[in-house]
Formats: C-alpha cells, structure tokens, sequence
C-alpha cells in the first residue's frame, strides 16, 4: 500500500494567511495540519507517501518535512501545477502507484479514526468513508437505496439525495489510474474525484464504510477554529508524530 497527500490549492478562502504559505501548514493547536492526515497513513504503517504540492509552495513542504527519515517513511514530491481536481493526484501520481494499491487523504482532512484495519486489509477496488453533513451541498454525497446500499455519488449537489458526505480519504487499486486517465473534467474545470468513485460504484467495486469519529475539513475559518479545538481535546493521544 503506498500513500498520497493532495496537498495543493491555493487557499484563497483562507487569505490573508495563506498568501505567505499553504493552508496545510497553518497551525491546528500545535502541530501543523499536515501531520494530522500524516499521522494517519504512518500510524496504519504506509512507508512510501507522495506529498503533491502547489508550485510556490514546494520549499516550504521540503524544510518542514524532508526527506521522511525523521518519521521512519520515505517521501516523494510532485507539483499539481493548478488545482485541477483531487482525482488528478492519480495522474501525477501514477509512476509513484506503479502497480500497488493508494491510500489518498487531503492535506486539510482530520480524522479522530484509525484506519488501519481498513488499509491494511484493503484487496481491490474502492473504499470511501462517508460522514453525516448538515451542509451537504458542500460535499460529495451518496445516495443509498432502501436496503442502504450505496447507489449512485453526486458532487455539491443542489437537491441533495442524503446528508452522507464522502470524507477526504480513500482506498484504490491500481486501476484508479486508468480511471482518472478517462475522465472528463467538471463544469468547475476539475478532475472529479466524485467521479472516479461512480466509475468504481458502477462496477459495484466502491464499497462505502462510515466515519465513526468526528471528521473535520479544515478549509474555511470556522471549520480550521473547530479543528484547532479538536486535535487540542482529542488527538493528542491519537498522534505517533
Ligand atoms: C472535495 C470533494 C468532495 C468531498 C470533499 C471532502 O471537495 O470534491 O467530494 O466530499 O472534498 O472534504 P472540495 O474540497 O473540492 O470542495
């Protein structure tokens, strides 16, 4: 199993502290945020991980993580030279991934769980984690049918057809390569990762697990107070870095 962190973007809804460095490396209480979702592919034993970075912000990833021996991993770096969508990360990603399944979690993601049963015992095809949302036209979200089995996955949709959001997390195979390679880019001129997952879904290959603690995107300034409140009072214990 090898590991990515999407780490790009520009942050502009998080200006003007993101104008001198990237959102992922604003403090949550005392650590960077970026360890947080570190902290999650290390603890479930991922040794190789490809952090993707904007282009002006590459340096300061270099001084800040290295080369990855401090935490007992390897990192490799790639440049997302615009943000165009999270399920391009397996395009750049793609000589890194070679033939081995990826776990890919956003560089703004926290998450109290500990996934690792769910990485380590990962086989084939797909598997999200998704969270009960009052603001489901932010997310991606899925539908279930009456049996609650995960149909169809919709990205912001005005009509939500539930309050389930898909989390920033996700496992693949291999194949998630070719996937991304097929896509066709959104209204919104991104890669979709939405999509990807219904490519997974539509071969009844996405298996859709839920988020038992508390999960927090930490891209606006209400949501990075939450989280800063959160890793003080729960995930200090939780942390390996
Ligand atoms: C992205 C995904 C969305 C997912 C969310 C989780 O949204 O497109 O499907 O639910 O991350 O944080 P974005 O951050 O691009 O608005």
């Amino acid at each position: 199993m090898k590991g990515i962190i999407l780490s790009g973007g520009s942050a502009t809804r998080l200006r003007p502290c993101t104008k001198v460095t990237s959102k992922q490396l604003l403090p949550v209480y005392n650590r960077p945020m970026i360890y947080y979702p570190l902290n999650t592919l290390i603890k479930a034993g991922i040794k190789e991980i490809l952090i993707i970075v904007a282009p002006e912000r590459a340096g300061d990833y270099l001084n800040l993580l290295g080369s990855g021996k401090e935490f007992g991993v390897k990192f490799t770096y790639e440049i997302q030279d615009e943000p165009k969508g999270l399920a391009e990360a397996f395009i750049i990603g793609e000589k890194f991934i070679d033939e081995d399944n990826v776990t890919m979690i956003l560089g703004d993601n926290i998450f109290e769980d500990d996934f690792s049963q769910d990485i380590k015992s990962f086989k084939s095809g797909g598997k999200v984690f998704a969270k009960k949302v009052h603001d489901p036209e932010r997310f991606g979200i899925v539908e279930f049918d009456k049996k609650n089995k995960a149909i169809s996955i919709e990205e912001k949709p005005k009509s939500p057809k539930s309050n389930y959001c898909v989390t920033g997390l996700y496992i693949y195979d291999s194949r998630v390569i070719e996937a991304a390679k097929s896509l066709k880019p959104s209204k919104r001129g991104e890669l979709e990762i939405t999509d990807l997952n219904n490519w997974y879904l539509e071969k009844g290959e996405l298996e859709v697990a839920m988020v038992k603690g508390e999960w927090i995107d930490a891209g606006t300034f209400d949501s990075l107070l939450r989280a800063q409140n959160f890793a003080k009072e729960k995930m200090q214990d939780k942390m390996v870095i």
